[in-house]
């Protein structure tokens, strides 16, 4: 296993290319298992996530191969395989998302329960709900969800109690075969699901209330492979505009999509960065010292819980206090305990994080808990004085391509070394 050794205090500048979006890639992957033929995905991240989303569709009868660094071609025609095994739903999550496909394509599917993971329990009951109201049976045993469905799946209204997005996409994918219409209300509007729905259209399925959280589903008999380009990665994106406010100095950020992070903006401008959008770069700038800045995690347009972490890591460098309070996920706080390490000053009360700045914090050796709670803690470790190590930085792997590279090219010193 591999940690990261960060030798902080180092200002950034130059340029880093964003990656296509993980949280993008993963449902659109799933998206090919819905009919034969080849897909064609540009931008795709090189992750582990992607990797095992891979392995998973080859273990259901697809094949792949990459035709050059970030482009992917899926070949669907031997798809006949149901069945999602713990051993690759419990390394991640969101391959719960192959069972709207399956449900639809082959009329079964059985899918291991991802059970809880370190930001919180996260339960599936709104995608099994679903799927139930489109006509499926559904039976838990064994820790699998086993998903049935005699004929085609049936056009329903489904209304989610809190806008989940794997939810949304599952449900999507399971409706564009479906007989007639399914209305989703209170749908997930991430961009992520917009570039969904971009695939899903252009291979043949019919939906209305793109970027609205009421889609419209009108089911069609059959569906076509399709080419699609991954959105940029407005988490990677995000991560690496704190990184800079963290840091100091002056960075470009190329081929991301500046209009996928209006809530970040906000706050970063609030807490004294210069920020100039371009259509597809975003440049960055630190020079002054940090403001204190209050963030509430909210759904899509509101600020991403999966910035909530690093956000906190650059209010440990500020003078003032700052009042955190995370809405989605009800553990999503581990990396509290390491900044603490680094000498940052957290209390914690339920889902409310009061941080107070000191200006500075410590190189110490940390642990990674979760993918942007290592995140976290790459970017204290930029700011820190002295050397931070950080161990476990697998759980980084999954969703940072090459942050190591991106961060070492504008001047970081930072680096890999065997445990
Ligand atoms: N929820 C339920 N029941 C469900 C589904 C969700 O109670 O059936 C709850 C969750 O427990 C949570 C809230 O609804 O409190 C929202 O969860 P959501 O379903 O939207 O999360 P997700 O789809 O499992 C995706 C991303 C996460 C990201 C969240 C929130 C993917 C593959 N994952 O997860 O990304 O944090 O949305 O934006 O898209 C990450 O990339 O690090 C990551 C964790």
């Amino acid at each position: 296993m591999d940690k990261i050794i960060i030798e902080g205090g180092r200002k950034l500048h130059g340029e880093i290319k964003i990656s296509g979006a993980k949280n993008g890639a993963l449902p659109i992957i799933a998206a090919t298992l819905l009919c034969p033929g080849t897909h064609t995905i540009h931008n795709v991240p090189e992750l582990r996530d992607i990797r095992t989303i891979l392995q998973l569709l080859a273990t259901l009868g697809a094949t792949w191969e990459r035709i050059d660094t970030n482009t992917l071609k899926i070949n669907s025609d031997n798809v006949t395989e149901f069945e999602a095994s713990y051993d690759l739903v419990k390394t991640m999550r969101a391959s719960v998302l192959v069972l709207g496909p399956l449900l639809a394509r082959l009329g079964r599917a059985r899918v291991s329960l991802p059970g809880g993971c370190a930001i919180g329990a996260r339960p599936i009951d709104f995608h099994m709900q679903g799927f139930q109201k489109l006509g499926a049976q559904l039976e838990l045993e064994h820790g699998y969800v086993d998903a049935k469905v005699c004929g085609r799946l049936r056009g329903a209204t489904i209304y989610f109690d809190i806008p989940s997005v794997t939810g949304t996409e599952n449900i999507l994918m399971a409706a564009v075969l479906a007989e007639g219409t399914t209305v989703i209300k209170n749908a997930a509007r991430e961009p992520e699901i917009a570039n969904l729905i971009d695939m899903l259209t252009r291979m043949g399925a019919r939906i209305e209330g793109r970027g609205s959280d009421r889609l419209t589903v009108q089911g069609v008999e059959s569906l076509q492979p399709a080419e699609i380009e991954i959105i940029p990665d407005r988490i990677e994106t995000g991560t690496f505009l704190i990184a800079v406010g963290a840091a100091g100095g002056d960075v470009t950020l190329t081929n991301c999509n500046p209009s996928h992070l209006p809530s970040l903006f906000e706050k970063l401008r609030s807490s004294g960065l210069y920020l100039e959008e371009g259509e597809t770069s975003i440049r960055v700038i630190r020079s002054g010292p940090l403001k204190n800045v209050d963030i509430k995690t909210m759904p899509y347009p509101g600020f991403a819980t999966d910035l909530q972490a690093q956000t906190m890591a650059l209010m440990t460098l500020t003078e003032g206090l700052s009042v955190i309070h995370e809405n989605i996920f009800e553990n999503r706080f581990m990396h509290v305990a390491e900044l603490r390490r680094m000498g940052a000053d957290i209390m914690v009360d339920g889902g409310k994080a009061i941080v107070k700045g000191h200006g500075k914090l410590n190189g110490a050796r940390v642990m990674a808990t979760d993918l942007r709670a290592s995140a976290s803690l790459v970017i204290a470790g930029l700011a820190a004085q002295g050397l931070t190590e950080i161990s476990r930085v697998y759980h980084l792997d999954r969703g940072y391509d090459d942050l190591v590279g991106k961060l070492s090219a504008v001047g970081a010193k930072i680096w890999r070394e065997r445990e």
